[in-house]
């Protein structure tokens, strides 16, 4: 019976998944489609965290030399542009401020956002980025209609303000994409290999069956 639920659960769950209604708070989520094998994409979005987003969220599960690597940056550029404390490009990316801190000067403590696309889902944070609205009772004089009450910061205002609304989404979508790829850096790798091994199996079950196929012949 518990295994009946369970299945039951599972399922449902899954065609939720599936049907991607994701809701943003009060608002439904706008649609977003990765595509981690854009490395102008990733690229740009990377140059928007470092500049825009790196000051107060950490990648602690990422090192900036795996970052050039994939995104085909040639380290000193990377360097010399992208990392502004002095850290070595081997190091895990972190950042100096502390949790103390963040409280007292923010309110509230800015996680780290290495694996955030894949615990709030990309369309998610597309949406966030894009929601932020005046509002005088908030101590940054702006809310958030995905985020009610973020304690964070409208960091994007004034390019929000020069940028046209495609070139701002388009930022946005680069920003997300490249959190998309930060917090699976493998994934293409991943997928690439699967078709070698699929294509192995394929193979290998050929000649299993001829093998299987020769033995039946003795044993009639
Ligand atoms: C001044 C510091 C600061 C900067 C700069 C900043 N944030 Fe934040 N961010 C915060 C804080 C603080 C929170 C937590 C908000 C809360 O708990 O109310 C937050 C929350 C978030 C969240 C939601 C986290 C969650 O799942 O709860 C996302 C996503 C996010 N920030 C993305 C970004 C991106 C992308 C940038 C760069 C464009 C950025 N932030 C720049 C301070 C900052």
């Amino acid at each position: 019976m518990k295994f009946i639920l369970f299945l039951i659960f599972f399922i449902s769950s899954s065609i939720q998944a599936a049907s991607g209604e994701l809701s943003c708070g009060s608002i439904e989520c706008d649609e977003f489609s990765a595509d981690t094998t854009n490395l102008s994409s990733l690229q740009d979005g990377l140059t928007t965290y470092m500049n825009y987003c790196y000051g107060c969220h950490s990648l602690k599960y990422s090192r900036y030399n795996r970052i050039s690597k994939d995104l085909n940056i040639p380290i000193d550029m990377y360097q010399e542009n992208l990392i502004f404390d002095g850290s070595k490009p081997g190091q895990l990316m972190n950042i100096s401020m502390n949790s103390k801190d963040a409280v007292e000067w923010i309110g509230a403590k800015p996680p780290d956002l290495t694996l955030e696309a894949r615990i709030r889902k990309p369309n998610w944070i597309y949406t966030y980025l894009r929601k932020f609205y005046p509002d005088d009772s908030r101590p940054y004089g702006v809310n958030n209609e995905v985020y009610y009450n973020v304690s964070m910061p409208h960091v994007l205002e004034d390019l929000q303000a020069n940028l046209s609304e495609t070139q701002f989404n388009e930022m946005i979508y680069n920003l997300t994409n490249f959190m998309v790829y930060v917090s699976d850096p493998s994934a293409n790798e991943r997928k690439r290999i699967g078709v070698y091994v699929l294509l192995f199996l394929l193979l290998f079950t050929s000649f299993a069956y001829l093998t299987y196929r020769e033995f039946k012949k003795d044993l009639k």
